[in-house]
């Protein structure tokens, strides 16, 4: 008997009527909770509720996202939550950013995808932009979707051009969870379970030790390895937050120049201004041959990641076979309308600045509190809006994270720990955003405080 779908268009209709919808009866938002909850558990990934606050610290409903607005969000049942989470930092510009969802919407109207054969124009537009905006020398782009994708691209570019195959990153590194990203990761985690990674030599040293860089790149040396490129983020993400000394990004700069080996920076977290300056890398004004950028390129609007490097290291791109890489969907046009879009806002707005002003002022409030629990805080740490908060242990942390989704703040720990709770919030918070967060997280501690 031949299948004839009937569920399936019933179930897809059903969810697009939804989609147009703009209200929702108490009725019809509570039966979007109990099924998003099953479509999730029996469909996607059950594991994943255990971990999500959303689930098991929203009170008698689960809290199931439906919209939002700059750094303020609502559940389905129009719960409102300051979000210091931010997306893992893909919402610098906050929610819906109107101008980025007025010009994709735009774009939308005229041609959401390229044909891939004639030339659109959108994807010159925003690699000349990059071009424009990146440290340096920069001048050719690539788009993907995702930061991983940008990050495997940044590999490869550095073995072509390079034609060697060592790689030098770092210990809790986070580059992304594709073979080649997940290779170069340093989180054993994520890196063992899948079993033999990329096939080529990859050395893991501490973050923020340029002598361990230095050292390894001399062994290499004196061994025959050859080394394509080291590969650090500017100021660990995932790992909670972690500033280098300052000595790090220039002694690392120098020293690859020393050896003849790529330097490529993941600014996929810190990038578009996010830690109080453009990039990461420009805290302490080095140059690196490659950086991947992703997360808020799309304005949290749409998936949209470039790597990006020089014209000289960008031949081997181009000749003999300028498909050497390629990807169908990355770069289209409604991506590209929102990067070109979330680029203009960030510049024009020097969002960076806002950055630096605001994450001063919250880790100057987050230091205050944390000296008011030493029994509970180990550091904060971060630069700008990319904040750690470290606990001496992680059931502390659980229950601040917990305590604050209660209160309406989301927050996160890395993936899965909350040895460490970070704040990421969109770049557009308030100062009395700011404040709100900090007398709901006194509150909290306060609480925690009086059940240890
Ligand atoms: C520094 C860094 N690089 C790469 C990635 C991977 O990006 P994506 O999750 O978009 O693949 C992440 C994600 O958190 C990241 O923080």
């Amino acid at each position: 008997m031949i299948n004839s779908f009937d569920n399936a268009v019933d179930f897809a209709k059903k969810w697009i009527d939804l989609i147009h919808r703009s209200t929702l009866t108490e009725g019809e938002a509570k039966g979007v909770i109990e099924e998003s909850k099953y479509n999730f558990a029996e469909h996607f990934n059950r594991g994943w509720l255990d971990y999500r606050k959303s689930v098991t610290e929203a009170g008698d409903w689960a809290a199931v996202e439906w919209t939002g607005s700059g750094a303020v969000f609502q559940d389905v049942l129009g719960r409102e939550y300051i979000d210091c989470l931010g997306g893992y930092g893909m919402m610098d510009l906050g929610w819906s950013h109107p101008e980025v969802v007025d010009t994709v919407r735009a774009q939308l109207g005229r041609t959401p995808m390229p044909s891939q054969e004639l030339i659109d124009p959108l994807r010159g537009v925003l690699a000349r932009l990059l071009s424009m905006i990146t440290p340096g020398d920069i001048k050719y782009s690539f788009f993907a979707a995702s930061g991983t994708e940008a990050i495997e691209g940044a590999i490869k570019l550095a073995k072509m051009y390079t034609r060697k195959d060592g790689f030098i990153v770092a210990v809790k590194a986070f580059h992304g969870k594709t073979m080649g990203s997940l290779s170069m990761m340093g989180k054993a985690d994520y890196r063992q379970p899948p079993g033999t990674l990329y096939g080529g030599p990859v050395y893991h040293v501490p973050f923020g030790d340029a002598d361990a860089v230095e050292r390894q790149l001399d062994i290499c040396h004196k061994v025959g390895i050859d080394i394509a490129a080291c590969l650090f983020e500017p100021i660990q993400g995932e790992a909670g937050a972690l500033v280098p000394p300052d000595d790090f990004w220039p002694r690392i700069r120098a020293v690859t120049k020393q050896y003849g080996v790529l330097l490529i920076a993941d600014e996929v977290q810190t990038g578009l201004g996010r830690t109080g300056k453009l990039w990461g890398v420009d805290h302490w004004m080095v140059v690196p041959d490659i950086i991947a950028i992703a997360k808020s390129l799309g304005g949290g609007v749409m998936p949209i990641s470039a790597f990006s490097s020089t014209e000289e290291i960008w031949q081997c791109m181009m000749s003999p076979n300028p498909f050497i890489h390629t990807t169908t969907t990355g770069g289209g046009a409604l991506a590209c309308s929102a990067a070109i879009a979330a680029i203009y806002i960030t510049l024009r707005d020097k969002l960076w600045e806002q950055a630096a002003l605001k994450g001063d002022y919250l880790q100057n409030k987050l230091r205050f509190l944390a000296e008011q629990y030493p029994q509970f805080y180990a550091s904060i740490t971060g630069k700008g809006l990319l904040i750690g908060q470290h606990f001496h242990n992680p059931e502390v942390g659980y229950k601040v994270a917990a305590g604050l989704f209660k209160r309406g703040v989301l927050v996160a720990g890395t993936l899965t720990s909350a040895h460490t709770i970070r704040i990421e919030p969109p770049l557009v918070i308030t100062f009395e955003q700011i404040d709100n967060v900090i007398d709901r997280l006194a509150d909290t501690l306060a609480e925690i405080n009086k059940t240890i």
